[in-house]
C-alpha cells in the first residue's frame, strides 16, 4: 500500500528502498531550484543535514528535471533503489512531489532519524480539481498569524491549494484598513461572546478583539505563496456587516448606533444579521476603498464578498433604497442586491479579478457572467444548476459534506469523502466546477485544540475530494491509510476526532444531531477529550 494522502492519480510499488543521508546529492533544473531548495530545507529539518547541491543530473542521486507534458500541478516520482527522478512542468508540481515523498519516508514521524528510506515506487500524479480550498472564519473567533502559518503547512501537506480566509462579519472586523481605522479600533472588539450552542442565549462577557495588520497580511500572503497556496480574502457584502456599521452607523440604512455582536442571538433573520445600505453613494465608496487597499494585499484573481444571508427588511423600509429599485427599474430588493453585486464585480474586474460569494447571490436576475457562486446551502439551489448550464463557474461546500464546523454526528467522516456533484444534482456541466472547499466556521471554536478536532481527520477526507480521480477512491481504502496516517497527526501535535466518533451512529442514542447542535455545541468535542483522557490513562498505567 502507498501511504500517501490525497491517494496519488496513478502509482506502482517497486522493489527495495532508496535511502537518503549525509553522502547523498541533488541536482534541479534552473526553473526548479526553488523546489530542490525546499526539498533540502525538509530534509535538513528532520535530519540535521544539508544535502549537497551538484550541477549534473546524471551523478546525482535526486534529480528535478523539468518536463512540460506534465499538468500545471503535476508531477512524476521515478523511484528506485539507486536515485530519485522528479518530473514536473512547475515550481507546484515539483512542491507537491516533494510532500508526496516527505509522506513515504514519514519524514514527520520518525525522531530525529540519521537517514530516511523511501520505497521504489514509480508515482504519476495531478489534481482532479484546480480550487482546492479550505475557508476559516476568523470573526467569530481570531487565531493569530503563527495558527494561520501553521494551517497553510498543513494546507500544503495535503495538497490543498485556496485558503479562504473570511476576515469580517457581524461578530468582528480583522484586518487594517486605513482610510477606516474605526473597522478595527471599534469594528473588531466586540463586548462578550455566545459560547454554547445556536438556540442558546449564554453569553461571557469577556472582551474579544483581534485584528490583523496589512504588515502581518503582506507576511501571511507571501508565506503561502511558497507553499503554491493563493489567498482569497472574504469581505462580506451586504450581509454580515455589524462590525463595520458599528465602526461607522452612515454603511447602514438608518445610521443607527450598534455594537459588533456578541453572537448568533436568535434565527430572525433581523436579529442575526445587519445589513449596508445599498441606496447611498457612500456606501459604495466605502466598498471600493475597502476592496483597493485590500486588493494591494492579496494578489489572487478572485474576491470573496460573501453575499450570504442578505434580510431585505432594511432596504424594504429604507427611503434610498427603494429609490434605486425604482432608478434602475429593479423589481425587488433580491434584483437591489444583484445590481450591488455587478458593480463591485465591475469594479473588481478592472483589478483583474473575478468576484466570488456564497451561492444566495444568485437570487437576483443579470448578473455579471464573471462571478463565481460558492454552493453551501443544505437546500437544493436550482438557480446554481442552470448557472453552471449556462457556462458559469462554481465553487461547491455543500453544507452536508464540507461544512467542518458541524459535529461528526451530523456530517459524518464518509460524507465528506463519499461527495460527488452527481449527490447534489450537478451531473451536468461538471466542467464549470473550479473545485471544492471546506469551510470552518468558528462561533463554536474557541481554540486551536478545537479547531484541530473539527477539521481533522475531514481534511484528509477533503484532500481526496479535491485531488484523487473519482476511480482511485474508496472510502474503506482510505480508512486502511488513514490508520497509518494519524501517528503523524499525532507526532505533529494536532488533535483529531477519535475514530469511532467520525460516524454518525456514535450519539444516535442520545439525541438526534440537529438538537446536538442547539443545546451544547461542544458535547462531541467534550466526550472526545474525556475519551483521549481516558486513554492516556490507560496507556501511562500499563
Ligand atoms: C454561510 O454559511 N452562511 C455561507
Ligand atoms: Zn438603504
Amino acid at each position: 500500500m502507498i501511504n500517501i494522502i490525497p491517494k496519488p492519480a496513478k502509482s506502482e510499488e517497486r522493489y527495495g528502498d532508496f535511502v537518503i543521508d549525509n553522502n547523498t546529492t541533488i541536482y534541479a533544473e534552473d526553473s526548479l531550484a526553488f523546489a530542490r531548495d525546499r526539498f533540502v530545507d525538509t530534509v535538513e529539518a528532520v535530519c540535521g543535514y544539508r544535502l549537497k547541491v551538484i550541477l549534473s543530473s546524471e551523478t546525482a542521486d535526486i534529480s528535478f528535471i523539468v518536463d512540460k507534458k506534465q499538468p500545471r500541478e503535476g508531477y512524476i516520482i521515478d523511484c528506485t533503489t539507486e536515485k530519485i527522478y522528479v518530473y514536473a512542468s512547475t515550481k507546484a508540481g515539483a512542491l507537491y512531489a516533494i510532500q508526496s515523498l516527505r509522506q513515504l519516508a514519514l519524514a514527520d514521524l520518525i525522531d530525529e532519524p540519521e537517514s530516511l528510506s523511501i520505497h521504489a515506487v514509480y508515482i504519476e500524479d495531478y489534481p482532479k480539481y484546480e480550487w482546492r480550498g479550505l475557508m476559516l472564519d476568523e470573526s467569530r473567533h481570531f487565531f493569530g498569524p503563527e495558527a494561520v502559518k501553521s494551517l497553510l503547512d498543513m494546507m500544503a501537506f495535503h495538497k490543498l491549494n485556496v485558503f479562504h480566509w473570511h476576515l469580517t462579519d457581524n461578530t468582528g472586523w480583522r484586518i487594517e484598513i486605513k482610510k477606516y481605522p474605526r473597522l478595527t479600533s471599534v469594528g473588531s472588539v466586540r463586548k462578550g461572546t455566545q459560547w454554547k450552542a445556536w438556540g442558546q442565549n449564554n453569553i461571557e462577557w469577556v472582551p474579544y478583539d483581534g485584528f490583523y495588520t496589512q504588515e502581518e497580511i503582506k507576511e501571511i500572503v507571501a508565506y503561502a505563496a511558497r507553499l503554491n497556496i493563493m489567498i482569497v480574502p472574504e469581505i462580506d457584502v451586504p450581509a454580515h456587516f455589524a462590525a463595520a456599521i458599528a465602526a461607522y452607523p452612515e454603511l447602514g440604512c438608518f445610521n443607527k448606533e450598534i455594537e459588533p455582536f456578541v453572537g448568533h442571538k436568535g434565527n430572525n433573520p433581523g436579529e442575526y444579521n445587519i445589513i449596508a445600505c445599498a441606496g447611498k453613494d457612500t456606501t459604495f465608496q466605502f466598498i471600493y476603498d475597502v476592496i483597493d487597499e485590500v486588493s494591494r494585499l492579496f494578489p489572487a484573481p478572485y474576491f470573496h464578498i460573501g453575499g450570504d444571508e442578505a434580510p431585505k427588511e432594511e432596504w424594504k423600509k429604507c427611503p434610498a433604497c427603494q429609490k434605486v429599485i425604482a432608478e434602475q427599474n429593479l423589481s425587488d430588493e433580491e434584483d437591489l442586491q444583484a445590481y450591488m453585486n455587478n458593480k463591485i464585480a465591475v469594479y473588481l474586474q478592472r483589478k483583474g479579478k473575478r468576484l466570488v460569494g456564497w451561492n444566495e447571490i444568485l437570487k437576483g436576475k443579470n448578473l455579471e457572467r464573471s462571478i463565481i457562486p460558492q454552493y453551501w446551502t443544505h437546500q437544493p439551489d436550482n438557480r446554481v444548476i442552470e448557472w453552471m448550464a449556462s457556462g458559469g463557474n462554481v465553487i461547491i461546500s455543500k453544507h452536508q459534506a464540507f461544512y467542518f464546523d458541524m459535529p461528526y454526528a451530523q456530517i459524518p467522516l464518509n460524507d465528506t469523502y463519499n461527495f460527488t456533484p452527481e449527490k447534489y444534482g450537478m451531473s451536468k456541466n461538471k466542467h464549470t466546477i473550479l473545485g471544492v472547499e471546506g469551510a470552518v466556521w468558528t462561533e463554536w471554536i474557541p481554540t486551536q485544540l478545537r479547531l484541530d478536532f473539527q477539521m481533522y481527520p475531514r481534511l484528509e477526507a477533503l484532500a481526496e475530494v479535491a485531488w484523487t480521480p473519482e476511480n482511485q477512491k474508496d472510502y474503506n481504502e482510505f480508512l486502511k491509510r488513514l490508520d497509518k496516517f494519524l501517528p503523524t497527526l499525532d507526532k505533529m501535535g494536532k488533535i483529531y476526532c477519535p475514530m469511532h466518533m467520525v460516524h454518525s451512529n456514535c450519539f444516535k442514542k442520545l439525541f438526534s444531531p440537529l438538537k446536538f447542535t442547539k443545546r451544547d455545541a461542544h458535547f462531541e468535542f467534550n466526550r472526545a477529550m474525556q475519551y483521549r483522557r481516558r486513554k492516556r490513562v490507560k496507556k501511562s498505567k500499563s
